[in-house]
């Protein structure tokens, strides 16, 4: 939420802040700035609401004095509207100073109101602006950023990643952050800061994330980290796993329609080197002991959104195969609920930014109530993975559509590996039924990218239901979050009111939404995996098909037994019955895409949202 991204160095700074915020975008697109200081040491911003390319557009027909020292934000509105002036940067000391931010300061209204008292003016409604009058006064009483910077952050609640510069001092760029990401690009006579290291994976796969309170402050050929106090930090440099060109769009028609295509890769890339003797080996659990892992008497997975369903669906394989019970909750409602921890409970997160605000606070709560926690992440460097005791990544490559998709099936390739290793250190499968669960989530990729060849009949349903004004999934048992997955992504792509229900529970209420022509999407169990399952779903299709429903089938290939009752049929190929929800997924993702792309929508960028929610 927000994306913002500095430079020092030689290379021309306007070129650099636009192509990092170009691959920030995702973050927020309600308004975009930059501000440079020039060769003559003069302080030049450009800022627009809109997205990028509106400000791009403002820079062509105006363009401001370049430099080599810059910021540059791209903004996801939380206080003030998405206008010219809400927008970032924002100017302190009488315009020689500019800043930038991530986040929301708590107490922006009462440090408002003293610099009100001293007569400073406003000219934005954001809580940003605060902080950069404030760090203006600070500066002239300190005459340093970085100092100015550790009185300023003392005085904020929140979360807040801030990013300075000065006209005064031209090759300097200050950063703080709490609660929200930072990340420093190392590069040769240039260095860069950003929100996550797409912001400069251009120049540097070189890279260093910043700790929670942490100051840095970078020059052309110098990177210092300090605390809130300005004690010196020890810091850890990690390469960047992805180049650029995984977060361009290369020749696809959208982010979301590449990453829907790499999911074979993604899948495939996190289970790589985590299968040794046809076993699953986490090596990142070996750090966490497999007395640890053997002791664990509940398991509680926290998790928002696409993430909460990764969830949801690895549940049933954690419980069936490790036979620890699982509860998966929403991060935001969690920790406020006074849960019961103990230090033999096992918080798992899932966070594909790793940087979710909920997710992140829940972790934190966990730990300080003594439980262990791993994170399952699909971003280095970022947050989570270094609040929790160990990580597990998905190796997905970069996620630039707002809408998850590949990070979904990787989250769920990552906690199967999970759900393997424990049960092996649990002894609570022998290891040839181990092997054989091993052998069905290999083959996970190839299914995948045959699932995705129905993309023309997805496509010419989708047109075909352009004006549809309500669409309801069911599922049962894993294909019952593969239901709520697939009503999630209709929403937010296509701005259709979609809700996913357990089959089962359809004639406890539900069912009086149907009526002639309603389209429901029912994810069928396998006839041979799900054999006691599979005839009550076609019962519960025949329901409402008696009451004029428009039935689009997700089913297993070969099933004859769907044929009669169903409108449409996306077929899947056979897999064991936990591994159907990997392929279950793709239709619905497809249809989601089409849908949103008929109607002429924006997929990557949907109304209203932001790809990392970095706010509670
Ligand atoms: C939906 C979607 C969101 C995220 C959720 C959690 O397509 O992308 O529901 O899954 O905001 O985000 P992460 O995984 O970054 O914590």
């Amino acid at each position: 939420m927000c994306g913002i991204v500095g430079y020092v160095g030689d290379n021309k700074s306007v070129e650099v802040l636009m192509g990092g915020l170009r691959r920030l975008e995702y973050r927020g697109y309600d308004s975009a700035g930059i501000a440079v200081i020039d060769d003559a040491g003069v302080l030049n911003t450009a800022k627009r609401a809109g997205k990028l390319a509106v400000l791009a557009a403002e820079l062509e027909a105006h363009p401001i004095n370049n430099g080599r020292t810059g910021i540059g934000h791209t903004r996801w509105a939380t206080h003030g509207g998405p206008t010219d002036q809400n927008a970032h940067p924002h100017l302190g000391d009488d315009g020689k100073l500019a800043l930038i931010h991530n986040g929301i300061i708590e107490n922006f209204s009462p440090l408002k109101d003293e610099l009100l008292a001293e007569g400073y003016v406003f000219e934005s409604e954001t809580d940003t602006e605060v902080a950069a009058v404030l760090l203006g006064r600070e500066y002239r009483r300190l005459g340093d950023l970085g100092e100015a910077f550790r009185t300023v952050v003392a005085r904020l609640d929140g979360a807040f990643t801030l990013l300075a510069v000065h006209q005064d001092q031209p090759g300097v760029v200050v950063g703080a952050r709490r609660n929200s990401p930072l990340v420093i690009g190392l590069g040769d006579g240039e260095n860069f800061l950003g929100s996550d290291v797409a912001a400069f994976v251009e120049y540097t796969r070189r890279a260093v994330a910043i700790g929670q309170d942490q100051i840095v402050t970078i020059t052309p050929d110098l990177v210092t980290v300090t605390d809130f106090f300005g004690a010196p930090v020890e810091v850890e440099e990690f390469d960047i796993a992805w180049d650029a060109s995984a977060s361009e769009k290369g020749g696809w028609s959208s982010f979301m329609a590449k990453e829907i295509s790499e999911q074979p890769d993604a899948v495939t890339n996190t289970l790589r080197g985590r299968i040794h003797d046809g076993q699953a080996v986490v090596p990142e659990l070996e750090a966490f002991g497999d007395d640890v892992l053997a002791g664990i008497r509940r398991i509680v997975i926290v998790a928002c959104g696409t993430a909460a369903y990764a969830g949801q669906t690895a549940k049933y394989a954690i419980e069936k195969w490790a036979q620890v019970p699982v509860d998966v909750e929403l991060s935001h409602e969690f920790r406020y609920r006074d849960p019961v921890l103990t230090s033999d409970t096992l918080v798992i997160s899932i966070s594909q930014s790793g940087e979710t605000m909920d997710t992140l606070m829940a972790v934190k709560y966990a730990r300080e109530a003594g439980a262990k926690a791993i994170s399952i992440c699909n971003t280095q460097g970022a947050t989570i993975p270094r609040e929790s005791d160990a990580v597990i990544y998905t190796h997905a490559g970069p996620e630039v559509a707002v809408a998850s998709t590949k990070g979904f099936t990787g989250q769920i390739a990552a906690l199967y590996l999970f759900a393997l290793h424990l049960a092996r250190v649990r002894n609570t499968m022998s290891l040839e039924e181990l092997a054989a669960q091993v052998v069905e989530l290999q083959a996970i990729p190839e299914k995948i990218a045959t699932t995705l060849l129905q993309e023309d009949a997805v496509r010419q349903l989708a047109v075909w239901m352009t004006d549809s004004r309500a669409v309801l999934f069911l599922g049962r048992h894993v294909g019952f979050p593969i239901a709520l997955e697939g009503a999630l992504k209709l929403k937010e792509l296509a701005y259709i009111h979609a809700e996913g229900f357990a089959a089962g529970e359809l004639k406890h209420g539900p069912i009086a939404l149907i009526e002639p022509g309603q389209p429901v999407f029912v994810v069928v169990p396998s006839p041979r995996g799900s054999a006691h399952l599979h005839p009550k779903v076609v019962s519960n299709i025949q329901e409402i098909r008696a009451r004029g429903a428009r039935i689009i089938a997700i089913a297993e290939q070969g099933d004859a037994a769907v044929l009669p009752f169903a409108d449409t049929v996306f077929h899947i190929p056979l897999a064991g019955p936990l591994f159907e929800p990997l392929l279950a997924v793709v239709p619905l993702q497809m249809f989601a895409i089409e849908l949103a792309t008929a109607k002429g929508l924006d997929v990557d960028q949907p109304r209203n949202l932001a790809k990392s929610v970095t706010v509670e």
